[in-house]
């Protein structure tokens, strides 16, 4: 059964809070932190927990440190039935603030203490513990702390974790770290904090903590325009953890933009990568800058492949076309190239070719590409010349891409890969987001793909033994679309995508296995036993 009348007791908070902002000016506000959780932000996070089944098999001892009116308790209880939370602590410096809330919650089940969170110890006993804390911490600039205070800070943290916090760090640092003695073990620790700490120096410890002390699960970024606190003037990001030791190949999620359980953009990412990593906002939308070599302990994709993005033409409706129409408009032979079509467009797995390299299937197309300046190709090439003015009359000449290049009809240069893999894709019934192409053609591809150049050993041994393609093939096939899928990103509406040093993140046991089956003495041979 759910708590009677918290809708009318939230109510009357929000009008209780607005009454208590008004009354201070922005500095006394700034000195403590006192921006209030919007009633659909806290919502929005206790739908989290709600969702990810956090507490099914639990009950909840819940603990505010910083709980102000108590935004995040009210969302709490009228989320869980009744006889759902065990306990509930809020902590609240400022005496307004904490009468309100105990006025309000009281009868609810909250104790509210009137305290500086910062000055108190948490209960001895484990069992007394709160397993979810869940806060808005005061954002308080560092130089709104006293030195002496930040001295005695520092020194309180160093004694109960080991780390040394930089004095720059603002408050809500302090009470991150601090609260680690709070939570029980396995418990779960929820903040809403500012973004920053991901690129700052002082936010190094706080990262430190988040991959050495407990267990990332998530991190949600907003957009920094949608200002989820338009008077702090900062944006936010949501962490969630667990308190326990990370696990070796752990993986958090990181997404951005929407909201935290439905993001406009999400990716997992190992543990071992954010350890190194110097910044982490540009995650999820950047993670090509996460360094394959870390924790390298499974041979990857990426030791076995050079993997690029196919070709970006600029304007893909002017340059790629038939080849029958290419030769009706008089565009000579050697100015095209056999290009693959669309992941939609094509059926087929495996593309066989004809004897001058073009690939077998319904579709026959060509990239236009020439490397001869416009004057020669005037004097040399007529019919090719009108193709080419009527398209510089059309406008495409003024497009990004086309601007930078000479001449502007010259494509980016790519050999025909052997294997290429789809780049984007929907996970649903009909299709798989992601495919393994086998290209014995020549054709090359534009940026749909992923091409897969085989490098060092297992380039000699495809070279030696052109027959192993086929085993190869079979291997990648094998990598399973949801490893795929968890190494990509995923938008919004279900569009799934993977960079090519995400692919090359992949394990290749698959490959490594079949490769072990053949028996060749390569020089190389060695590194390869090595790994398995
Ligand atoms: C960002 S507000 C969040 C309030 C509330 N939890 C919410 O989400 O709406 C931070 C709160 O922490 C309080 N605060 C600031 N310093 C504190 C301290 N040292 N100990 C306890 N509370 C503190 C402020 O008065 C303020 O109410």
């Amino acid at each position: 059964m759910k708590l009677k009348n918290v809708g009318l007791a939230e109510k009357k908070r929000i009008r209780l809070q607005k009454e208590l902002d008004s009354k201070k000016t922005q500095l006394e506000r700034n000195m403590l932190g006192q921006f209030a959780t919007p009633p659909n932000l806290a919502q929005e996070i206790v739908n989290y927990i709600f969702e990810k089944k956090l507490f099914d098999k639990q009950m909840i001892r819940f603990l505010d440190p910083a709980v102000g009116t108590g935004s995040f308790f009210s969302a709490l209880i009228k989320n869980f039935p009744e006889g759902k939370i065990e306990s509930a602590i809020g902590i609240e410096i400022d005496r307004d603030f904490a009468k309100v809330a105990d006025e309000l919650w009281a009868s609810y089940g909250l104790e509210v203490i009137n305290s500086d969170f910062t000055h108190l110890n948490p209960p001895k006993d484990e069992r007394e513990l709160a397993n979810l804390i869940l806060t808005n911490p005061p954002y308080v600039r560092h130089h709104h702390i006293e030195k002496k205070e930040k001295m005695k800070l520092q020194r309180k943290i160093k004694s109960k974790i080991g780390y040394s916090i930089n004095g720059l760090s603002g408050l809500y640092c302090y009470f991150l770290l601090l609260s680690h003695s709070w939570l029980k073990k396995e418990g779960y620790g929820i903040w809403l904090i500012p973004s920053e700490f991901m690129d700052v120096n002082y936010g190094t410890i706080i990262k430190k903590y988040l991959t050495e002390k407990v267990t990332l699960i998530h991190i949600h970024r907003f957009e920094p325009d949608d200002v989820q606190f338009a008077d702090a003037l900062v944006s936010s990001s949501i962490v969630i953890f667990q308190k326990k030791k990370p696990e070796k190949n752990g993986m958090a999620t990181f997404s951005y933009g929407g909201n935290l359980l439905h993001p406009k953009i999400s990716q997992l990412i190992p543990i071992g990568a954010l350890k190194h990593s110097q910044k982490w906002t540009h995650i999820p939308n950047n993670t090509t800058f996460l360094d394959i070599d870390i924790e390298h302990e499974t041979p990857r994709l990426g030791d076995f492949f050079k993997i690029q993005r196919g070709i970006a033409t600029g304007a893909n409706k002017f340059f790629i076309m038939q080849r029958t129409k290419a030769k009706s408009l008089g565009i000579p032979e050697k100015f095209l190239k056999p290009i693959l079509p669309s992941p939609r467009n094509l059926k087929v797995e495996k593309i066989e070719s004809d004897g001058w390299g073009n690939p077998i299937l319904d579709d026959s197309l060509i990239v236009i590409d020439c490397e001869l300046p416009e004057n020669v190709v005037k004097k040399d090439y007529k019919q090719f010349y009108q193709y080419l003015k009527a398209g510089k009359e059309s406008g495409i000449t003024e497009r990004y891409l086309l601007k930078k290049r000479f001449p502007w009809y010259k494509q980016e240069h790519r050999e025909s890969p052997p294997f290429l893999c789809t780049y984007m894709g929907r996970n649903n019934n009909k299709n798989k987001p992601f495919r393994i192409i086998w290209n014995k053609s020549e054709a090359i591809s534009t940026n749909v793909y992923l091409l897969m150049y085989p490098k060092d050993a297992l380039a000699e041994m495809l070279n030696d033994n052109p027959e192993l393609e086929q085993a190869v093939f079979e291997a990648l096939k094998q990598i399973k679309t949801k490893d795929i899928m968890d190494n990509g990103r995923v938008y919004g509406g279900g569009l799934h995508k993977i960079e090519p040093k995400e692919l090359g993140r992949l394990p290749a046991n698959e490959l490594v296995e079949i490769l072990k089956q053949y028996d060749y003495q390569l020089p190389t041979q060695q590194k390869i036993s090595s790994w398995v």
